[in-house]
């Protein structure tokens, strides 16, 4: 198993790729609701292209999501800074591991409560979703804290290039 300091090129780019991913089924969310907003009044499926590219990015997001947990197996993350405080480090722990179960649970609730017309399956969906842009936003908080308070390089393991 490799321990070094820094992660795989390839985990730094499903990193981003997904970010950008979940960012642009946040902003554009409202494509999907003519087409839902259809199916639970009238019980028949209607594929408008917001309901195709909303459930074609979840389900590409819930795919790179589940290479990335296969490819941290072989390579695991690399330690905490050095001197970070063990209980700051518990809950960026937890907010990651949370955060990989949603992006996990999100598109598969989505697609269970679309193609199985279930509304109370898309309440879920979207508290799940609001759950996940909190822990977005601490886990970004977190990042921008390392860079501009600690200043201990910990963005740059993210770093594309
Ligand atoms: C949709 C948005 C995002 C999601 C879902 C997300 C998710 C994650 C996850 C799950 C990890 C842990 C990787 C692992 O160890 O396997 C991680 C690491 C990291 N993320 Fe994000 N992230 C997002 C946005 C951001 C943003 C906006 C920043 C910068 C402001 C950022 C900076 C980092 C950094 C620096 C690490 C490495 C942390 C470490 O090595 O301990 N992420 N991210």
């Amino acid at each position: 198993m490799d321990r070094s300091r820094a992660y795989d090129p390839m985990q730094i780019k499903l990193h981003w790729t997904i970010a950008i991913l979940i960012a642009a089924q946040f902003l554009l969310y409202r494509i999907v609701l003519p087409g839902w907003h259809y199916l639970i009044t009238t019980n028949d499926f209607f594929f408008t292209p917001g309901v195709i590219a909303h459930l074609t990015v979840g389900t590409l997001v819930l795919c790179l999501v589940l290479w990335r947990l296969w490819l941290r197996r072989h390579h695991v993350a690399p330690p905490p800074p050095d001197g970070f405080d063990p209980r700051l480090e518990a809950i960026a722990l937890m907010v990651q591991r949370t955060t990989y179960g949603l992006m996990i649970l999100i598109p598969l609730s989505g697609l269970i409560a679309y193609f199985g017309n279930l509304q109370p399956v898309s309440i879920l969906h979207n508290a799940l979703a609001v759950t996940l842009l909190g822990l977005i936003g601490m886990h970004a908080s977190g990042a921008l804290y390392h860079q501009f308070v600690r200043h201990d390089g910990l963005m740059r393991r993210m770093r594309i290039m």
